[in-house]
């Protein structure tokens, strides 16, 4: 543990002394679905795949199939009482998640079902040291497995996606980005905790200051920092009520 604390710290030696001690501790992340490569591709590439490298989280893929008992790998059926689709089994799935499972697991399931997923519950969950995230598909999965192995259903918005995989990748991205140096030396995710959370984020612009006859607005470039502080809380204030009068 020391040691890790050492080669943490000097990883990233910009960041808060607390931030590079709590990195010391590897989030990992395990994802039982039955479509593991959907799941890990957008989680091996660019931020993410840096923060394992890193060694600040760990990411498993499981397929569901593996757990089955059936000679065919089969791990669903049609649903009791009727109706479309087919169900996943709780055979399989009471299987792999208590295999999984371990005592500071915190399991999950993806589902459309779920509570729709806040940055507030994401800021949350990153304190977590493992999660297994169970991902639904087809209709959805047997309700004893929910009342007995779930902690909580996630939604990631009000539509219906194929599979839960591509959510459980959402999920991970969401909550690995905000571990301590997964961003580097970025201040991003620091103003992001201590910004409004029903407030929008106002436009931004960069170089150059004129394009094809479009220019970058004149108190941006002005160099008064309250001015362009109070500028972004103003155009902040009119994007939120434009895109989302829910807020
Ligand atoms: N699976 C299918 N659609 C989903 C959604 N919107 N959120 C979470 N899991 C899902």
């Amino acid at each position: 543990m020391a040691a890790d604390c050492i080669r943490h710290a000097k990883r990233f030696p910009s960041l808060p002394l607390e931030w590079r001690i709590q990195s010391a501790a590897t989030m990992k992340i395990d994802i039982l679905t039955l479509f593991p490569e959907i799941a890990l591709s957008p989680l091996s590439d660019s931020i993410i795949q840096r923060a394992r490298d890193a060694g600040l989280v760990e990411i498993h893929g499981h397929n569901l199939r593996d757990w089955s008992q059936d000679k065919h790998r089969r791990v669903d059926d049609s649903p009791c009482g009727g109706g479309p689709g087919m169900v996943l089994q709780p055979g399989p799935l009471h299987a792999a998640i208590t295999e999984l499972k371990q005592e500071n697991t915190h399991t999950i399931l993806m589902t459309p079902q779920g509570a729709p997923l806040k940055q507030a519950r994401v800021r949350e969950l990153s304190s977590e040291t493992h999660l297994l995230i169970v991902c639904g598909h087809y209709e959805g999965i047997d309700h004893r497995v929910v009342e007995t192995l779930i902690d909580e259903e996630i939604s990631i918005g009000d539509y219906v996606l194929t599979n839960g995989a591509i959510a459980a990748a959402v999920l991970s991205d969401a909550v690995i980005r905000l571990l301590p140096g997964a961003l580097g030396d970025s201040q991003s995710a620091v103003e992001e905790s201590f910004s409004d959370p029903n407030l929008l984020e106002a436009p931004c612009y960069t170089r150059p200051v004129d394009f094809a006859g479009m220019k970058v607005p004149e108190i941006l470039l002005s160099g008064n920092h309250a001015k362009i502080a109070q500028w972004r809380k103003e155009q902040a204030a009119l994007r939120t009520r434009k895109n989302r009068p829910d807020l």
